[in-house]
């Protein structure tokens, strides 16, 4: 038996902050300047004092009714955040109660940027370990509340957002495979002290995720027996375009394949690639049979990789 995603969803705040607002706000910066850098024109943000757990629950809740079950059939939900709510409780039990999932295992996990590609891989080896039959990953994270919006270099890069993926087992052709997952400590270049804002040294970033999601997915696709051109479509992280379009042509991956929404929702941390898998589903570009590769690289540094089927 395999695990397999059966559903996804996805919730995004109402406000949306254009880079013409920064611009308006007064910040040093242009549109140009940002799209030039990052392909982001705009993000979407929590309103100050709104719940991170209520968006969580609406990308949980779109999830499940993808996936057509019943919230009590939910053996586990693993939440990845690194802006929770409080510091204790965790956004897990809260989804879990919100949904009336009943008694189930509720977990918070922090895997930064990477917390998606780690909560799937832990998800679908407790379904295969036969310790869970369905379990529920909701990546939720609201980045306007670590950023300082006096930083240029920081303020625009960010946004609110996100997704989940309800896991169950089967008889699938691929499902989920095991992940390439790796870390090394270096947290003199990208942090948040507890309280603070995320500081980051961006060029020593940006090489490190492109090589490590390059790295990262190779391990798997020759683990798994596959090439690049087995992949239908490519969803990594969206930090930015520049990093999707390198990590891209690192491995050979052509422009078509590669499914980009970082222009619209900007860098929404472990959110993004749920969101983005959303987002293609929408469009049309997810189809039965498909396998799409997922790759991720985090605060950490977190990085990982694997492959879905769909
Ligand atoms: N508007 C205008 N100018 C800016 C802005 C801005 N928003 N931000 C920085 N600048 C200026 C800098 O001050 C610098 O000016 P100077 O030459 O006078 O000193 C100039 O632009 C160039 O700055 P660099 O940092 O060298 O620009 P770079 O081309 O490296 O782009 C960027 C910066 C976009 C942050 C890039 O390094 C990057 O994408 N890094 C990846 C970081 C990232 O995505 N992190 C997300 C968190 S981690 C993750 O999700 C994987």
């Amino acid at each position: 038996m395999k695990a397999g995603v059966v559903g996804i969803g996805r919730a995004l705040p109402d406000k949306v902050v254009t880079n013409a607002d920064f611009e308006a706000r007064g910040l040093e910066t242009t549109d140009d300047w940002i799209v030039r850098r990052t392909g982001i024109r705009e993000r979407h943000h929590l309103e100050p004092g709104d719940p991170a757990g209520a968006l969580a629950t609406e990308a949980a809740r779109e999830a499940i009714e993808d996936a057509g079950i019943e919230a009590s059939l939910l053996d586990h939900v693993i939440v990845t955040t690194i802006t929770p709510d409080f510091v204790t409780p965790g956004l897990a039990p809260r989804v879990a109660d919100d949904l009336g999932a009943g008694i189930t295992g509720a977990v918070d996990l922090n895997g930064a940027c990477a917390g998606f590609v780690y909560a799937l891989d832990y998800a679908a080896a407790l379904i295969e370990a036969e310790r869970a039959r369905t379990v529920l990953v909701v990546s939720c994270d609201i980045l306007s509340r670590i950023t300082d919006f006096e930083d240029r270099s920081t303020a625009v890069l960010f946004g609110d957002g996100a997704g989940a993926a309800v896991l169950m087992g089967g008889d699938f052709p691929v499902g989920v495979s095991k992940a390439s997952l790796g870390s090394e400590y270096r947290a003199d270049e990208l942090y948040a002290p507890l309280g603070g804002c995320l500081t980051m040294n961006g060029r020593s970033v940006y090489t490190n995720a492109v090589d490590r999601m390059a790295e990262a997915t190779r391990a798997v696709l020759e683990r798994e027996g596959l090439t690049v051109d087995d992949l239908d479509l490519f969803v990594a992280h969206q930090a930015n375009a520049r990093i999707l379009t390198a990590t891209a042509q690192q491995l050979g991956v052509p422009e078509e394949k590669l499914v980009m929404n970082v222009d619209r929702v900007a860098n929404t941390s472990s959110a993004s690639i749920p969101l983005a898998l959303r987002d293609a589903e929408t469009e049309g570009r997810l189809q039965p049979g498909m396998k799409i590769g997922l790759a991720a690289f985090g605060a950490g540094y977190v990085w990982g990789a694997n492959v879905i089927g769909w």
